[in-house]
């Protein structure tokens, strides 16, 4: 919930904004490297989920390193001070530029998607006389039990090498003198809140894991990516349960002596740092449907139209100031051109009015890195809870 101190300044503020709670986020990434310092446990940022310079600097802080998907996203995770040590570069679709770019950094490692991948990334690392560490992404078709198009682990996706390839990639890893084999990477998927899928995957991961060893391959990189989820009906339930997460891994994956564990979490490190604060400009009552229309709508927060995802929308000003007892059941969509574009349908929220204050929560994750300039809108900005 928000304090009313921070209503009375948002009221202040041209809207549509994301709100950053820098002190939250300090908290999270805290917990979250707290809970995986007794395993050793190696964390790597998912830049994806948000690249917002100011919170990098501030994640960077705390050691974690940084999984990147494409040569802006390093460049900006070198930009920031992020060690080239700890930048790994996932992405089923790397460009020679892209990797070439990630070569002439000397970033800790590729994450390789597929074997012709393989064959380029060996051959562009020989022109430069480099050699590049890479792991292999294992498709190991398990279930996140996650919504269907942010499921990423299975047979049917496009992600990673599967398993009956692996023969070809080990005998390409072997012919290919440029490339330095380190370990194997897994990602399964996102928003994963049953935490039981993991352990389906660290018996995958061990199993992969015995395969590459008997074939005489020496792994130092167990990387089991992200995919933690957070809670999006409850956002004042803010900190997710890191502990619970990393004792699986430590309860079922097989480690041998001189491996380590690496982690790529997004969504579960910035994900309720943040809401969308946006004005309510109209409201239209009609016969079978009421509507609040806010001046923030797809273009800024896409989730929604895109996934059917959840957000809880708050009336800040009417919980702050108790003006309305009336709750009414409202549409509340944004200003684009498009029927999607809708945070929410058939919400009850108390009786609002042009001009009151709307907080889109648990937007910190695939909220303002998502935003698109459709309709010519203008660019969203940041406000940063250590500003007001
Ligand atoms: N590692 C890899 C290889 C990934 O593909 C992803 C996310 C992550 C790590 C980080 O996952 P996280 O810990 O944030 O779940 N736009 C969607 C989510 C797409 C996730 C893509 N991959 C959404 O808004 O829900």
């Amino acid at each position: 919930m928000f304090a009313d101190k921070d209503i009375s300044k948002f009221n202040n503020i041209e809207t549509p904004f994301y709100y950053y709670d820098t002190e939250l986020l300090q908290k999270t990434l805290r917990t979250c490297a707290d809970a995986a310092a007794p395993y050793g446990f190696h964390i790597h940022y998912a830049l994806k989920a948000n690249f917002n310079a100011v919170l990098l600097e501030q994640i960077k802080g705390i050691g974690f390193g940084a999984d990147c998907v494409s040569a802006g996203e390093v460049r900006r995770a070198v930009e920031v001070g992020f060690d080239a040590g700890k930048i790994v570069f996932a992405g089923v679709g790397k460009s020679d530029k892209e990797i070439n770019e990630a070569l002439d950094l000397d970033i800790f490692c590729f994450n390789v998607e597929s074997i012709q991948e393989l064959e380029v990334l060996n051959e562009l690392a020989a022109k430069k006389g480099k050699t590049a560490q890479v792991a292999i992404r294992i498709n190991p078709n398990v279930d996140a039990h996650t919504h269907h198009n942010i499921t990423t682990g299975l047979d049917e996706n496009k992600f990673g090498i599967n398993s009956w390839d692996l023969p070809e990639c080990a005998e390409t890893l072997k012919a290919s003198a440029n490339l330095k084999f380190i370990g194997i990477h897994f990602h399964i998927g996102s928003q994963i809140t049953n935490l039981d899928v993991y352990k389906n995957l660290c018996v995958r991961v061990n199993e992969f894991a015995t395969w590459f060893e008997d074939k005489g391959f020496n792994l130092k990189v167990l990387n089991v990516g992200g995919g933690l989820g957070i809670d999006y009906h409850n956002p004042d339930n803010q900190i997710p349960d890191f502990e619970a997460y990393f004792k699986i891994f430590n309860e079922f994956l097989e480690v041998k002596a001189g491996q380590e564990v690496h982690f790529e979490l997004g969504r579960a490190l910035v994900g309720q740092s943040a809401s969308l604060i946006t004005r309510a400009l109209y409201i239209k009552k009609g016969k079978k449907k009421n509507f609040v229309v806010l001046d923030a709508g797809m273009t800024e927060l896409m989730r929604p139209a895109l996934y059917q995802a959840y957000h809880k929308i708050e009336n800040l000003s009417q919980i702050s100031n108790l003006k309305s007892q009336i709750s009414i059941r409202y549409d509340i969509v944004g200003p684009i051109c498009e029927s999607t574009d809708c945070f929410g349908k058939e919400v009850e929220q108390p009786e609002s009015f042009r001009g009151d204050i709307f907080a889109i929560r648990s937007a910190g994750a695939y909220g303002e890195v998502m935003a698109s300039k459709y309709n010519l809108r203008d660019a969203i900005r940041s406000v940063y809870s250590t500003e007001i």
